[in-house]
């Protein structure tokens, strides 16, 4: 190739990531910062040697399919790349790459965050407070549940699912059991006397708290729909952090307003930015814009770890984090 690799960075990073993307590539930026739209990420495809997508740009499999294309690699930033037709972007000669581990703590804290606030109705206490409709303390105002002694269900024990379990284990006293397509048999899980059953439904009918951490795909697409909130104990929380589209929406609304489930915390929707008026009116709901993983810290880490991967692929190496 000659001269530096030409790379378009779809939305604005960290400074301390651009400036050593800068010193190693010739780097557009999208000064603007907002979301690309597929026209505009079609065209990147043919004119920069590796594009660096993230979870709010659309890269269908259509995308793929147009001759010239000069884009040789994405460096996907973000660890899920569901926003990404993988298959397609390889069979046309992309390779993919995404961002895994070093986001893994801030995600479990989120996930405990929810869980907090949604136990502990916090949101709605706040949302009391500035309304200035606190009438002030009384035994029975505005009791939550305690996550000691209560058992989480994770659903999918992978990196994030582990950190969510350990904290809630050994930091807060809860019994934990998951669900994982594969066997999990480690020090960590034993250390935990965590308990792995066969099925989803198993899960679902034992938890008090469910956190979902399965990656968003075709195969998980509603994979928490109707008929499995239905399977979950009256007064149990669900907590999402994986991805909106894991659980049907409007089932859950319906679940929430009747009160068959007592609440849930979401940090990812169906069709994100936009969040359906069904949930916003809840009061059994705390909502958070995708925050899994904002913190300057693991953005800069992110950042990093896309510098690595696609120095390594224009080196002629393989990169660390090649999903495709
Ligand atoms: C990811 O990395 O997949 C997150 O959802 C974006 O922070």
């Amino acid at each position: 190739m000659n001269g530096k690799p030409r790379v378009l960075v779809t939305r604005r990073w960290p400074a301390e990531v651009e400036r050593v993307l800068a010193a190693r590539f010739n780097t557009t930026l999208n000064e603007e910062d907002n979301p690309l739209t597929e026209a505009e990420l079609a065209a990147a495809l043919i004119n920069f040697d590796a594009v660096l997508p993230t979870v709010s740009d659309r890269l269908p499999s259509a995308i793929f399919d147009q001759p010239a294309m000069r884009t040789k690699i994405l460096g996907n930033f973000g660890v899920g790349f569901n926003h990404i037709d993988v298959r397609a972007a390889q069979a046309a000669g992309i390779a993919v790459t995404n961002t895994p581990g070093v986001l893994t703590d801030c995600t479990a804290d989120i996930a405990l965050t929810l869980m907090l606030m949604a136990a502990r109705r916090a949101g709605e206490g706040e949302r009391q407070l500035r309304a200035g409709k606190w009438k002030g303390w009384c035994p029975t105002h505005m009791l939550g549940s305690q996550l000691a002694g209560k058992t989480l269900g994770i659903i999918g024990m992978g990196r994030i699912g582990k950190a969510t379990a350990r904290r809630a284990h050994f930091g807060f006293g809860m019994k934990i059991v998951f669900f994982n397509r594969s066997a999990v048999d480690d020090d960590e899980t034993r250390a935990m006397k965590a308990l792995q059953m066969k099925t989803i439904d198993e899960v679902l009918a034992a938890s008090d708290f469910v956190s979902l951490h399965c990656p968003g795909s075709a195969e998980n697409r509603h994979l928490v729909d109707a008929r499995r909130l239905g399977v979950m104990k009256p007064g149990a929380f669900l907590i999402n952090t994986a991805r909106g589209d894991v659980v049907d929406t409007t089932a859950l609304v319906e679940e929430l307003r009747s009160g068959s489930i007592a609440g849930a915390g979401l940090d990812v929707y169906e069709g994100e930015p936009s969040v359906p008026a069904g949930l916003t009116a809840l009061e059994n709901v705390v909502l958070l814009p995708h925050l899994g993983s904002a913190t300057a810290e693991t953005r800069t880490a992110m950042g990093m770890k896309v510098v690595e991967n696609i120095t390594a692929f224009f080196d002629g190496r393989d990169p660390p984090d090649r999903v495709a």
